[in-house]
């Protein structure tokens, strides 16, 4: 079998429109499926919506229209939204599916199999807004109102029959797990919060609800619904037709690579989900990595705050790949980040209009005066030359190594490095100075035409359209890009076709400059 890689997204409740923190994850999900397909690897991206639960439940009865048509008509604005973010998700998945049910009710009946479900009362408070029980410890009270200390989202008390799942069993296994699984969880900084949780204990954890009636029926007791936690995580592995265990994509994909989510989901995904997976005798995911939150005015967005940030206006102000380029670089992976429309404007007029998008202009447009339009045939590389163009073969490596370490930073700014070098280069070597000496000229465009290869290379995943714009110049498509070829200084077609480009990036005017 050859390299496979399997990314997913967190699925989103479609309880409200999507927001900027939805597309964040979803951006550097497609970022890392585009990369991986450029490295040779056949990825499987998967993104979807979480649809049970009565978060889902209540807000379709707010609106008084039934809660699978309310989902259908949010879910499909998810669905639009992966169109418009130029995602390259393989499928989509609604845990409102016939397939997702099937999947779910068959986890549930191995679990049950091996003796790791039984029935009992639950009392304790619940959290509707994070669908998430807590434990007294775990809450406080704020103007007479008991909210959740992690996510201040108010909790109410349960009083009902209920499964249990026994978590207290895999306390042991899960420590073991992540002791011989060290990456599993990231950034480290985040692991040592789970694993410090899953050592202070933990407790048997209610999955299943009886008091309301919104998602997949327990097998066998129709009264109950399935926690929608345990009915979400599934997801991962429905779409892969579990439980067929011997389909194409289960084999090929499971167990995940990596489930990329935020920070505040990732004791579901970290303790629960390997937790469910072991005792149903199913590999864990490799890796979950819980990024940070991205924030508006300096705090998480939220309805309740008013402070969303609407990835559409944005996109329809200044377009998609100065969003990607601007989520990608300026929030610092891992972390929280401030996003505001002062530094997007200054990524595109400095990183994108200037270092990149000019730099493909003045090439082109020199190449099609002094070299007939054509790629330059009789080239002498010298030193200097060697030297840019070597830069990335020697890094060829630590990229693939950075990148399986979800070092985005290194990533961005290594090609914000690379493009100051290439019109430091460029510069520097004064190709307008040598129209007397034509193998030198020659030279100096075709290194320069192959370092903007190589860097749009780097950027189609991250700007996957305006890469391939870019790439116009050379008539490469997006079949022709293959990571491994940047190594490769003379990928060009000696005497191939130049061709104008538009420009790629407008910069935006501002007041002050
Ligand atoms: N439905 C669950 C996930 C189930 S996965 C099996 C859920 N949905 S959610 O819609 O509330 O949020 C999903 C994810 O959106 C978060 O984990 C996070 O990845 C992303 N974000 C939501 N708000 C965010 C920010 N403000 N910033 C960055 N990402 C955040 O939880």
């Amino acid at each position: 079998m050859g390299k496979t890689f399997y990314i997913t997204t967190p699925i989103y409740y479609p309880s409200a429109k999507p927001h900027m923190g939805h597309a964040y994850s979803s951006i550097i999900a497609d970022f890392f499926a585009r990369f991986k397909r450029i490295d040779g690897y056949e990825v499987f991206f998967l993104t979807g919506t979480d649809e049970h639960g009565l978060k889902i439940q209540r807000a379709a009865e707010k609106k008084k229209v039934d809660p699978l048509k309310f989902c259908d008509e949010i879910s499909q604005t998810f669905k639009d939204l992966s169109k418009t973010l130029n995602l390259t998700n393989n499928d989509f998945i609604r845990t409102t599916e016939i397939r997702h049910k099937k999947s779910v009710q068959y986890l549930w009946e191995e679990l049950l199999k091996n003796d790791d479900i039984y029935l009992s009362k639950y009392s304790g408070w619940y959290s509707v807004s994070d669908e998430a029980f807590y434990d007294e410890n775990e809450i406080e009270e704020i103007d007479n109102k008991k909210i959740a200390i992690s996510s201040k989202s108010p909790v109410e008390w349960v009083d009902e029959e209920s499964y249990f799942f026994r978590l207290s069993k895999w306390e042991k296994p899960l420590l073991d797990f992540y002791e011989k699984n060290p990456n599993f969880i990231l950034p480290a900084s985040r692991k040592n919060e789970v694993i410090s949780f899953v050592k202070s204990g933990l407790k048997d954890l209610s999955v299943s609800r009886k008091s309301f009636s919104w998602g997949i029926k327990v097998p066998n007791d129709e009264k109950h619904v399935i926690y929608v936690w345990l009915d979400a995580l599934t997801n991962y592995i429905s779409a892969l037709n579990y439980p067929d265990k011997n389909n194409d994509l289960y084999k090929k994909f499971w167990p995940a690579s990596i489930h990329l989510i935020g920070k505040d989901i990732l004791r579901f995904h970290a303790v629960y989900w390997p937790a469910f997976l072991l005792a149903a005798e199913i590999d864990p995911p490799k890796k979950v990595y819980g990024h940070g939150w991205i924030l508006s005015n300096e705090e998480k967005m939220s309805k309740s705050k008013g402070n969303i940030l609407d990835p559409l206006e944005i996109i329809k102000q200044y377009g998609l790949d100065p969003l990607r380029y601007y989520l990608i670089k300026e929030v610092s992976f891992g972390n929280d980040g401030n996003i505001s429309q002062e530094r997007l404007e200054d990524c595109i007029n400095s990183d994108l209009a200037n270092n990149f998008g000019n730099l493909c202009q003045r090439v082109c447009a020199f190449a099609i005066r002094n070299c007939d339009s054509k790629i330059p045939e009789k080239i002498q590389f010298q030193n200097d030359d060697l030297k840019i163009l070597n830069e990335y073969t020697r890094n060829l490596d630590k990229i693939r190594s950075e990148i399986d370490s979800q070092n985005i930073n290194y990533y961005i700014d290594y090609i914000v490095n690379r493009l100051f070098d290439a019109n430091k280069y460029f510069n520097d070597q004064e190709p307008w100075k040598k129209k007397d000496d034509i193998i030198r000229l020659n030279t100096i465009v075709y290194t320069t035409l192959e370092i903007v290869r190589k860097i749009t290379y780097l950027l189609y995943p991250i700007i996957p359209h305006s890469s391939l714009k870019a790439l116009d110049l050379f008539n490469l498509k997006e079949k022709d890009i293959i990571f491994d070829t940047i190594k490769d200084n003379e990928f060009l077609k000696k005497g191939g076709d130049i061709n104008k480009i538009d420009i790629l990036f407008n910069k935006i005017e501002r007041k002050n400059d």
